[in-house]
């Protein structure tokens, strides 16, 4: 049975669920955290739905079989197509999803133009349509699915030529127009925030899940009475990858330390 002194489970595709880890651990700096990333499975977002819901709850349950207090599926596409179920799965259990932050841009950017990156997958979803339908009328917002891009996180490769090549074809605008806000609806994305910059400027506005879902999780957590008693402590983090490289745990410190 979790407690008070549980960790906290972090799920992901593979590395990217890292940017939210970031935030929560800033949040809650005195809780224990175990992240998991599937990168052996790695991509989700351009897998049939049935076959990312099998994996989602595969790993979900490997985590709580850890005896977690609570879980982040820091993982847009995963959220998309498993949270609904999940939920029925485990009613009494804190889980808390992500979704592209759509609703803070167009708070930012009434009016504008807002890109929003994210996986095949996600995009295809109906949970995306819907979260689209209730905003459509207040900005003019494009979605953009950006297959393989996650995989250059996943090498670490997060500032290279072929990675200028293939931003530069995702976010061509003609006639040096910019968007107003871009959201990164994908955890892996804020890795490569730098190589987008580059090729957009500073005028466009980004948003993403990460400080959204960790203030959720962090309510949860605490509205069930399991937060970590000893707020003055420093809590731990371990990471583990189902495709046991070490080179992965190496990338996950990397980018937790970025
Ligand atoms: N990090 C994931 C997301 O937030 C998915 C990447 C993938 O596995 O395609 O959508």
């Amino acid at each position: 049975m979790a407690d008070k002194n549980s960790p906290i489970g972090f799920f992901d595709s593979g590395v990217g669920g890292i940017s939210v880890l970031k935030e929560a651990v800033r949040i809650m700096p005195y809780e224990d955290f175990i992240f998991f990333g599937d990168s052996k499975n790695a991509p989700y977002g351009t897998k049939p739905r049935e076959e990312i819901r099998a994996l989602t709850f595969k790993n979900v349950e490997f985590l709580m079989d850890m005896g977690i207090k609570g879980i982040v599926i820091a993982c847009n596409t995963a959220t998309s197509a498993a949270v609904k179920d999940l939920r029925i799965m485990y009613p009494d259990f804190p889980i808390v999803g992500i979704e592209p932050a759509i609703k803070p841009a167009v708070t930012e950017c009434p009016g504008g133009n807002i890109l929003v990156m994210a996986t095949p997958m996600t995009i295809k979803q109906e949970k995306f349509q819907l979260l689209l339908d209730k905003f459509k009328e207040e900005a003019d917002i494009v979605p953009m699915a950006c297959p393989g891009l996650m995989e250059f996180v996943e090498r670490g490769e997060l500032d290279s030529e072929e990675l200028n090549k293939y931003l530069e074809q995702v976010l061509f605008m003609p006639d040096n127009e910019c968007y107003d806000g871009i959201v990164l609806g994908c955890t892996h994305y804020p890795f490569v925030l730098d190589a987008i910059k580059r090729i957009v400027g500073d005028k466009s506005k980004f948003f993403d899940g990460a400080y959204g879902t960790s203030a959720e999780i962090k309510r949860r957590i605490e509205a069930a009475g399991l937060d970590q008693a000893d707020k003055d402590r420093k809590g731990s983090i371990s990471f583990i990858s189902s495709d046991n490289r070490a080179d992965r745990i190496d990338l996950m410190n990397m980018l937790y330390k970025r």
